[in-house]
């Protein structure tokens, strides 16, 4: 028995069936309507509208629920390997010990950029936007890695899936070396994938980078916290990108330039910057929420509010414990992070955030353990696209073996004018 819902319009009415995902969300297909009815659904930020059925991350916006594959992200807090998220999100499953260490040895193999992209850099100008060097350069992974333009069979796209997620970290940490004017560190195939991007990103010549297990957890974290969030915006450009049988670098690149704007990925940068400018005086706690409230003011408080959490993000709820953790573990402290608390604490206790259910998101406390790992502000939502990768490419390879996929096109609602004549140019 399908559930359906009743549609009635002047003196018609049809049954429209209704989905029902895994956890019983609801949801009204819609896919025959304009074929039975010639009419369309208007939705225009999509805030109603399911794009796909998806297995790889659920989201209880109501109850701050967030799993990859049905696993709490609380359950991978303890001893964090974002390799082995990046495999389950991608093939569905945890990675056996064999499966974990191929798939970790297949990063290392990969972790070097053809040397071409070393020239490329040459040609960048060194105060570059790095969200710009990233898409600029993952698409020219395509220059590269011709191969694996035309993806069919599933080791080609592990094989595409690994240069990807093996060769951000060096593109990342060249791209902010190039901006230090510091002289690029090669990866070392010694390294796991988080200690390897500190040392790229950190290590001089003939001065390795002493690497903590305190800050390589910390980077594990981050990333996990970063690695799948259903279909968020940038994640949606790479569906959409991927659904006219785009490559797999050119869709990832178009997700790092949608991650990129201030309301989402960038939104990182913009916190500290505002933490920044309370720090120094510019700006009170206050005045945050007064701009932020203000509607003829463009101020928006950074770091929070979302589109589908309607209660804690429970990866700010962590990123907040965890910079807690990693400043004692450190025997630090960052103002910043006590203005972030108190910051908090105003908001959750303001009508116009409680009405609103605005709450930290990710992005609130992100930077500052970014800031605490010694990553440069301008390379935070580099960071955030790193972490992302693995959720960019698992979406993107659910939707490229699906048989019933086609290509994402939207419709419109026409509101420009009627018919009219063409004036020649000595008639106007
Ligand atoms: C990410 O989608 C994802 O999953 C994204 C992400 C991921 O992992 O991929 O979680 C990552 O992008 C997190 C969000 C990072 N962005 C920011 O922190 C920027 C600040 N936040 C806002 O711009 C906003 O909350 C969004 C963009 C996150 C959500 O926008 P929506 O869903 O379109 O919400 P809205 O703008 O319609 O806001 C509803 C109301 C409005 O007020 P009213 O018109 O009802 O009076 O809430 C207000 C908004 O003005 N509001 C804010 C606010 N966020 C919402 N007011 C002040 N400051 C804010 N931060």
């Amino acid at each position: 028995m399908v559930d359906t819902v009743t549609l009635i319009y002047g003196d018609k009415q049809i049954e429209l069936p209704v989905l029902r995902g895994t956890e019983g969300d609801p949801a009204i297909d819609v896919s025959q309507l304009r074929a039975r009815t010639g009419m369309i659904t208007y939705d225009p930020s999509l805030a109603n509208t399911g794009i796909c059925q998806s297995q790889i991350t659920f989201i209880d916006g109501e109850r701050g629920i967030l799993r990859y594959r049905g696993i709490p992200i609380e359950q991978f807090t303890a001893k964090p390997n974002f390799v082995e998220v990046v495999w389950l999100l991608i093939f569905g499953r945890l990675p056996n010990k064999e499966e974990l260490a191929e798939f970790s040895e297949l990063l290392t193999e990969n972790e070097l950029v053809h040397e071409g992209i070393k020239y490329q850099f040459q040609r960048i100008p060194v105060d570059a936007p790095p969200m710009a060097i990233l898409s600029a350069i993952v698409t020219s992974l395509a220059f590269y890695h011709q191969q694996f333009l035309a993806v069919e069979d599933r080791e080609s796209i592990v094989q595409a899936a690994a240069r990807l997620i093996s060769k951000v970290r060096t593109i990342a940490a060249f791209a902010c070396r190039r901006s230090q004017g510091l002289p690029f560190i090669y990866p070392d195939p010694k390294l796991r994938y988080c200690a390897n991007f500190l040392h790229m990103m950190f290590s001089i010549p003939y001065r390795q980078y002493e690497i903590t297990p305190e800050v390589e957890d910390a980077l594990n974290l981050l990333f996990i916290l970063h690695a799948d969030h259903e279909q968020n915006c940038s994640t949606s450009t790479v569906r959409l990108v991927g659904s006219a049988r785009a490559n797999l670098f050119a869709s990832c690149a178009a997700g790092v330039c949608a991650l990129w704007g201030p309301l989402h990925g960038g939104a990182n940068v913009e916190v500290i910057q505002m933490l920044e400018r309370i720090r120094d005086g510019g700006l009170s706690a206050e005045d945050c929420l007064r701009h932020a409230k203000d509607k003829d003011n463009p101020f928006r408080l950074y770091g929070f509010g979302h589109r589908v959490y309607r209660n804690f993000d429970p990866r700010a709820t962590i990123l907040k414990a965890a910079c807690e953790r990693v400043f004692a573990q450190m025997n630090r402290n960052d103002p910043l992070l006590d203005i972030a608390r108190k910051l908090e604490e105003l908001a959750l206790a303001d009508p116009y955030f409680v009405e609103r259910q605005l709450y930290p998101n990710v992005d609130f406390y992100s930077g500052i353990l970014l800031r605490a790992i010694g990553i440069p502000t301008n390379m935070f939502t580099v960071c955030f696209a790193i972490g992302r990768l693995p959720g960019w490419i698992a979406q993107w390879k659910e939707q490229h073996i699906d048989p019933t996929s086609r290509i994402l096109r939207p419709r419109q609602v026409y509101a420009g004018p009627p018919e009219s004549r063409y004036v020649p140019i000595d008639q106007r």
